[in-house]
């Protein structure tokens, strides 16, 4: 079992240092002013031999083995699910602590889904691999706690938009050379997708099961139930890809056990830390997918009445996925841990 007690500063891997969210958890580690005492930067063979950059410094990209995490203190995996479950295991042996970004662990009732904001609480008690909750997951239950906290939720219904970068580096070219392709009256061909993504609406995100939702649907349902610890709640999503590259955008109807109106539900959440309330549809002025880019916030707006339901609101919650959706929330939560050693 790790330790992170007793020390200044630690050694950090990061697993798919070359990958979209690699490389925004280098250069959050870098903001920050994580105390990395040595980084280890790992990603697939295709990888040997590279550098990437940290602290004005390059860094080489080691192959990703079993052997990788000797003297590891805090292992921030992304490099996708069956990686995590293969070397997750391995780099706990090894005394690292493992924060993961992929669905691998999720879901097992002894790892804890954090969004320090939210549960910090679950991380007590952690025996070495903690999960970073879904992109779209994450945002939205960083809006909906203290609603919850104030009015108890009893069902959500949400519909996303999101970006290309929520699948990858290989994502956002594609759109890009789409894009073009469009533009000089070309036809797109599809690689990543099932279809083109450029000028387009997918709805689908992952896989689907026998009734028809995603896997990315069912995400949402039983990430935001245990993250908010309300097994109860009920959640219906719809997930779509849009052609924007960066930041997911959700439409979320939610139902209340007790009455709560847009101006206590603004102030709820402007009070939650990590939230910023952008709300003047008069003046147009309603978060946006490319103001939320590059930045930490999860921004709402359209907050208003939905009067189909008892106790109803609606609003749009937008957030840049690569950052709180990804590299900044696990980043924080090492943070929190490297605190509660001190
Ligand atoms: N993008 C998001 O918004 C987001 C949000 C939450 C969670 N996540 C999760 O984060 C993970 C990575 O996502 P991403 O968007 O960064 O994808 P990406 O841009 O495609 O990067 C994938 C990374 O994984 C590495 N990798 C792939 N196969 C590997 C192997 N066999 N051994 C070692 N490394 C390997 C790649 O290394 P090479 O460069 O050598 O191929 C690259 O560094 C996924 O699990 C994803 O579900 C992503």
């Amino acid at each position: 079992m790790s330790t992170l007690k007793g020390k200044e500063a630690y050694s950090v891997a990061v697993v798919g240092a070359t990958g979209a969210v690699g490389q925004e958890m280098r250069e959050i580690l870098e903001e920050r002013e994580f105390p990395v005492e040595r980084l280890v930067c790992l990603a697939s063979e295709r990888s040997e031999g590279k550098t990437v950059a940290f602290r004005g410094a390059e860094v080489p990209v080691d192959r990703l083995t079993e052997q990788s995490f000797a003297g590891v203190d805090i292992a921030l995996f992304s490099a996708g699910a069956e990686r995590s479950r293969k070397f997750a295991p391995h780099a706990v042996t090894a005394g690292a602590v493992v924060i993961d970004n992929s669905s691998a662990f999720r879901m097992e009732p002894k790892v804890p889904l954090v969004v320090p904001e939210v549960n910090a609480h679950a991380l007590a008690g952690h025996v070495g691999i903690i999960a970073n909750p879904n992109c779209s997951t994450i945002q939205m239950v960083m809006a909906l706690k203290p609603l919850h906290d104030a009015a108890t939720i009893r069902r959500i219904i949400v519909s996303t938009y999101q970006s290309v970068s929520g699948t990858g580096q290989a994502a956002m070219e594609e759109l890009f050379e789409q894009s073009g392709q469009v533009l000089n009256l070309q036809s797109p061909k599809p690689k990543v997708y099932p279809h083109p993504i450029a000028f387009n609406c997918l709805p689908q995100i992952d896989a689907f099961d026998e009734d028809g939702y995603t896997k990315e649907e069912w995400k949402l349902v039983r990430e935001t139930r245990k993250i908010l610890e309300a097994p109860g709640v009920q959640v219906c999503a719809t997930t779509v890809r849009v052609p924007v590259f960066r930041a997911h955008s959700e439409s979320v109807n939610v139902e209340f056990e007790r009455p709560l109106g847009p101006d206590e539900a603004r102030a709820l959440m402007s009070a939650m830390d990590g939230v910023v309330v952008i709300d003047d549809p008069g003046r147009g002025l309603y978060p946006m997918a490319t103001d939320a880019t590059g930045s930490d916030a999860v921004y709402v707006g359209r907050v208003r009445v939905d009067r189909t339901v008892e106790n109803g609101l609606v609003l749009w919650i937008v957030s840049d996925n690569l950052r709180k959706g990804a590299a900044l929330n696990a980043v924080q939560i090492a943070e929190r841990l490297v605190a509660a050693a001190r």
